[in-house]
């Protein structure tokens, strides 16, 4: 009777350890040696990287395999998926937005104001970041002309959009904003919408703002 219940002690203290070892081993990121990166996104954040002049260094801590430690990266810290990138330079920063940038699926917020990008236009793909699912983003004086493209109106979880002093930019067809049912900020100063037809119409369906 002592011994049986002396062995239902072992087997409760094993149970009990290898639950705990489970738990542990379900909290530990999915990469080796214990970094919490995502090695696919570090190598679309090199390439981003890449597509970028930074005569400053401002991005030198953007190297080796932790890129959650990386300026102006955030990692979820219990997925270690990107969900912040935050790189502002005062115009240190030169070059163009690569596609890469795609790969960082579950990004949540983009802010890449006060960058040059040399006076291009934004690009179309901007409109699918983080699987479309981006929260904010801020392109505030970022040199970009042209028209804002309206595939920013696929970002359907939009919090807050911040374009604010881009005075080559235009935008003559708003109806792109009026699909952005969450918006709550919205800046868009200096931007020309002075042809813009529906602008009123468009940010007076938005039920946040
Ligand atoms: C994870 O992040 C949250 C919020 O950012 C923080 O409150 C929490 O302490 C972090 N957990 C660990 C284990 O670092
Ligand atoms: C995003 O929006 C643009 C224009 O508003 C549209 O042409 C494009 O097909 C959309 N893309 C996706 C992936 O929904």
């Amino acid at each position: 009777m002592a011994e049986s219940s002396q062995l239902l002690r072992v087997v409760m203290l094993l149970t009990m350890y290898f639950l705990l070892f489970q738990r542990i081993s379900s909290a530990l990121p999915p990469t080796p040696a214990g970094t919490l990166c995502v090695p696919r996104e570090r190598d679309a954040l090199l390439d981003f990287k890449a597509g970028l002049t930074d005569p400053s260094n401002l991005l030198s801590s953007w190297r080796g395999v932790e890129c959650c430690r990386w300026t102006g990266v955030v990692c979820s810290n219990r997925t270690g998926h990107v969900v912040t990138l935050q790189v502002k330079s005062d115009w240190a920063i030169r070059g163009e937005i690569r596609p890469s940038l795609l790969t960082l699926r579950h990004l949540k917020q983009l802010d890449l104001s006060y960058n040059d990008f040399g006076l291009k236009h934004i690009p179309t793909f901007i409109g699918a970041l983080g699987r479309g699912r981006l929260m904010h983003l801020d392109l505030s004086l970022s040199n970009f002309r042209g028209r804002i493209p309206p595939h920013l109106g696929n970002l359907s979880d939009l919090v807050s959009l911040q374009l604010n002093g881009m005075r080559y930019a235009y935008s003559r067809d708003l109806a792109w904003v009026s699909r952005l049912r969450k918006l709550q900020v919205l800046s868009m100063l200096h931007i020309d919408l002075s042809r813009a037809v529906d602008w009123t119409h468009a940010i007076n369906m938005l039920p946040n703002l």
